[in-house]
């Protein structure tokens, strides 16, 4: 069983729909080397994102050396393009010893450092959004045949009610990046569903890992793929791209299991390949 154990991931805009200018940024790291998807008017955060989904290192810790220049997680505002960076450029991750990124992740298991009122003002965006949409998230349909086969809330809680839980599933599996991967990889998933974040801690605490975070696992390679869909506070639901990220790595252990370089290569085409649909 593949799981994914990570904190949030790429930031990007829902909405539009052009299909050039995804490129890769090659950036080493111990002798492995990653494959980021980015595009020219990305800021630089979101390959600290990648960073941080990938290698599960907190971005403040982190930076990148590129032609000799420093590139820290405060220059974000920067952009890719602006900061030289084009198809097939190197870059060199530095991140700081292991004891300090340990103790990150330690930290990050305390639900008051995850950041409420972000949770909380992207989940009120989400509504807002499905509102205007008039519940119909994408108007779109699952394929035919590469699809998931059942969506399933869990009904142990009431706050968002599973009805809700289950239209944010149905989104995620409509969504037409998502169909788009499915269709075009040949994935079939038996069951999305959720599991509680109760349940998510249970689960690493029976690993042994219980300081890490659990945001979703992928049983039997397409079995089914459980997403934690509610923030720790039982208040929502975690942010949508969040819930992308998470759906799309579990997505690719459909194909690979364990986390070496042909997962992080494979989950960086399907990123790059969901981000021809919404940039
Ligand atoms: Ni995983």
């Amino acid at each position: 069983m593949a799981e994914e154990e990570q904190p949030r991931g790429l930031n990007h805009g829902v909405g539009r729909d052009d299909t050039d200018g995804v490129f890769f940024v090659s950036m080493s790291y111990k002798g492995l080397s990653y494959e980021v998807p980015v595009q020219a008017e990305d800021s630089l955060g979101s390959i600290f994102d990648f960073v941080q989904e990938a290698l599960d290192f907190p971005r403040e810790y982190c930076k990148l050396i590129s032609k000799g220049k420093t590139l820290r997680p405060d220059n974000e505002e920067l952009l890719v393009g602006e900061a030289g960076l084009s198809s097939g450029s190197k870059v060199m991750l530095v991140a700081s010893s292991a004891k300090d990124v340990a103790y990150v992740q330690k930290s990050r298991a305390d639900p008051l450092v995850k950041g409420f009122a972000e949770e909380e003002r992207d989940e009120a965006s989400r509504r807002k959004k499905m509102r205007a949409g008039g519940g119909t998230a994408w108007g779109t349909k699952q394929d035919a045949e590469y699809n998931f086969g059942s969506i399933k809330a869990e009904f142990k809680y009431s706050t968002p009610p599973p009805y809700d839980a289950e239209k944010l599933l149905q989104k995620l599996a409509t969504d037409p990046g998502i169909i788009e991967i499915m269709k075009t990889r040949q994935f079939k998933v038996g069951v999305l569903t959720e599991m509680s974040p109760a349940e998510a801690a249970d689960r690493m605490s029976k690993k042994g890992q219980p300081n890490m975070d659990l945001l979703g696992y992928n049983q039997n390679m397409g079995g089914m793929i459980v997403l934690k869909l509610r923030t720790d506070t039982l208040k929502g639901f975690r942010p949508y791209h969040d819930l992308i990220n998470t759906l799309i790595h579990e997505m690719t252990h459909n194909v690979w299991g364990p986390h070496d370089n042909n997962f992080w290569k494979l989950f960086a085409e399907l990123k790059a390949q969901y981000m021809r649909f919404h940039r």
